[in-house]
């Protein structure tokens, strides 16, 4: 009789334990695609895992371009309980590499032929130490202006490719009551904006010197200062809501016609997209002013954290095979506003802007005019960027001068 309690609790605990060995493994993922458009594509990974029998946890940190997310990813690998995986890109990998973290999954890219797939400026990046550690995403454009036609129509304006055009369009929308360019006041936002202008300005091969090479005298040259002067004046056509404004918000201005133009990745597609907007009709995707033969790429990446056990590193190599198919390359590229990172995936279902997109990479990486993207984490170290970015934020908030301003970012380039 005393006996029966201690059976059922024997047999209800040999219950959790069979479902805890049932339970179907599980990967936890570290992102910050929170947007509209951002958390379409990831959910579409969520569901891929799940149809493999993959349990999905999401970590999902709000923050455009990851403001907010290292922060956090730093304190759960401090205590010792890493992701499966993070959105981790460029320069930044090496240096989680160096912590000792990341993971080792040689087995999936040989399984997945990524060498054959993936051009060698990519798997370079991927790679800690010569082994796989991260898998690509998709390569985003930064180097756009997204702009709503109704708005140039009722303002009179037309379409700029250069920004002489552009601060004519921007004066007439202007002038019809309509905010010019929308923007949202966020120190990576505004290196956004920054970089464009300094590829417009400048040309690829002066981007190169400054924001690559940090060449000291490129970063004080006259064409910087000319950088600087042309910011400022974009400065003047922001509306006085800008400050701390999300990205995907100053894009929602743009959707409605509140706003004519914004400079930001082709992350600002999936908002349109998700809003049921059209390409060259409901909305414009055009080169930044002066940036037509150029490209600036945002590789996004998912990086590998060690894990305990051989379920979990099982689960991880499912991860990564799944990132690299031509069914998630299509499908998540296709919200994101994005283009596939490696070759063989059909482009049937892509809209203009993406076309153009794949058609101009091309083109520019023969031109050599095809350039790391300085704001995201492409071009140089995480503590450089870092400083070059608060000195365009001080810039943006300040009556600095652009005299001023190369001096400052002089300075920044030199952080150790
Ligand atoms: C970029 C990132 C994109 C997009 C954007 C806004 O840095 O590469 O995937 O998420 O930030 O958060």
């Amino acid at each position: 009789m005393t006996l029966k309690p201690l059976v059922q609790a024997a047999l209800l605990l040999s219950a959790v334990a069979a479902s805890a060995a049932m339970a179907a493994p599980q990967v936890e993922v570290l992102h910050y695609w929170t947007s509209g458009g951002e958390a379409k594509s990831i959910a579409e990974l969520k569901k891929m895992m799940e149809a493999k029998g993959v349990a999905w946890k999401d970590f999902a940190v709000a923050g455009g371009a990851g403001e907010n997310a290292t922060t956090a990813l730093k304190a759960r690998v401090i205590a010792g309980s890493a992701p499966t995986a993070a959105q981790i890109k460029g320069p930044s990998i090496q240096e989680w590499g160096q912590e000792g973290v990341l993971a080792n999954i040689d087995a999936a890219a040989t399984e997945g032929k990524w060498e054959s797939l993936l051009p060698s400026v990519v798997t370079k990046v991927m790679k800690y130490q010569g082994h796989y550690v991260a898998v690509p995403v998709n390569v985003h454009r930064v180097n756009w202006l997204w702009v709503n036609p109704a708005v140039l129509a009722k303002a009179g304006a037309k379409a700029p490719t250069n920004f002489d055009e552009f601060f004519a369009a921007a004066d007439k929308i202007k002038a019809a009551g309509m905010v010019a360019v929308a923007h949202g006041g966020q120190p990576w936002q505004d290196a956004t904006v920054f970089e464009s202008v300094v590829l417009g300005v400048g040309g690829a091969a002066f981007y190169d010197k400054a924001l690559v090479k940090l060449d000291q005298a490129a970063l004080t040259s006259p064409t910087m200062v000319k950088s600087f002067e042309t910011l400022g004046k974009i400065k003047t056509y922001i509306d006085k809501d800008a400050a701390g404004r999300d990205w995907n918000l100053a894009t929602a201005m743009v959707i409605n016609g509140k706003a004519g133009m914004q400079f930001m990745g082709d992350w600002a597609k999936g908002e349109f997209t998700a809003a049921g907007k059209v390409p060259g009709k409901d909305f414009l995707c055009l080169p930044a002013p002066g940036t037509e033969k150029s490209y600036t790429f945002n590789i996004d990446s998912l990086a590998m954290f060690k894990v305990k056990s051989a379920e979990e590193q099982k689960a991880q190599l499912t991860l990564a095979n799944a990132v690299m198919s031509p069914e998630f390359q299509e499908v998540f590229n296709l919200n994101k506003g994005s283009i596939p990172v490696r070759s063989g995936v059909s482009r049937a279902k892509f809209d203009s802007c993406a076309i153009r997109s794949m058609d101009d990479m091309a083109a520019s990486s023969k031109a050599g005019t095809l350039e790391p993207s300085m704001a995201h984490g492409m071009a140089i170290d995480s503590a450089k960027a870092g400083a070059i970015q608060d000195v365009i934020a001080k810039f943006m908030n300040s009556s600095m001068t652009p005299q001023a301003a190369v001096q400052a970012l002089a300075k920044a380039a030199k952080t150790k």
